[in-house]
């Protein structure tokens, strides 16, 4: 299967990220957190608007996903912090999880981070969304320490931090998370 990463650079593909977002998180978290918090965080963090802004204003980056076949089968988006790469979404359609889209993405991201230099590929993941936190775990990401963030109208994120070191010799679990920590 081959395997295409779209950057999401017009208003069209902004407006598609948009709609597979809202597919994806209803479907997904329905079982993680409340109904209210799914529509709140969708308004707040993947609406169009919300996702221009991201990109204009904080530099991040989004792309889609697709094999091909017609139709979007996820999509992810980075954002540089000084050596730090910040994966802030990583999402692919149920009917496409476990068929290699995930480490596709994560292979993209990562000649992206080595391109750039960044040192450490790092994001925020619900506690319990333990799928997820497997695969991630099988993608090479370590939990680093658990993080608590007030979003708003009463609701909270809790996540933990998972951090990849990019360079070999810091991959040992461990060591990357004390090294992301800058305890190394
Ligand atoms: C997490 C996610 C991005 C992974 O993408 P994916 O396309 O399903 O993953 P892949 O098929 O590329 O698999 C990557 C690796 O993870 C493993 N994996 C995938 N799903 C897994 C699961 N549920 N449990 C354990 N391991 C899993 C695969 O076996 C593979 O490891 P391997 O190479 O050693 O065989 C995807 O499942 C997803 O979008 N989940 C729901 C949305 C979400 O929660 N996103 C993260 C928000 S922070």
């Amino acid at each position: 299967m081959k395997i295409k990463i779209i950057p999401v650079e017009n208003q069209e593909l902004i407006l598609l990220t948009e709609k597979i977002a809202f597919e994806i998180w209803r479907e997904h978290y329905a079982s993680i957190i409340t109904s209210e918090q799914i529509e709140y965080m969708l308004e707040k963090f993947q609406s169009a608007e919300a996702i221009a802004g991201q990109m204009s204003e904080n530099g991040y980056k989004y792309f889609l996903v697709n094999d091909n076949s017609g139709g979007v089968n996820g999509y992810f988006a980075v954002s540089g912090q000084e050596e730090n790469l910040f994966l802030s979404k990583l999402y692919i359609h149920k009917n496409s999880r476990g068929k290699g889209f995930g480490k596709a993405s994560l292979s993209f991201i990562k000649d992206f981070a080595k391109k750039n230099n960044y040192k450490y590929i790092w994001l925020t993941v619900n506690k319990n969304n333990l799928n997820s936190i497997e695969a991630y775990k099988k993608m090479g990401f370590v939990i680093d320490c658990e993080i608590k963030q007030d979003i708003g109208n009463g609701f909270i994120m809790d996540d933990y931090k998972m951090v990849l070191a990019m360079a070999p010799q810091a991959s040992s679990s461990a060591r990357a998370a004390q090294k992301f920590r800058g305890e190394g």
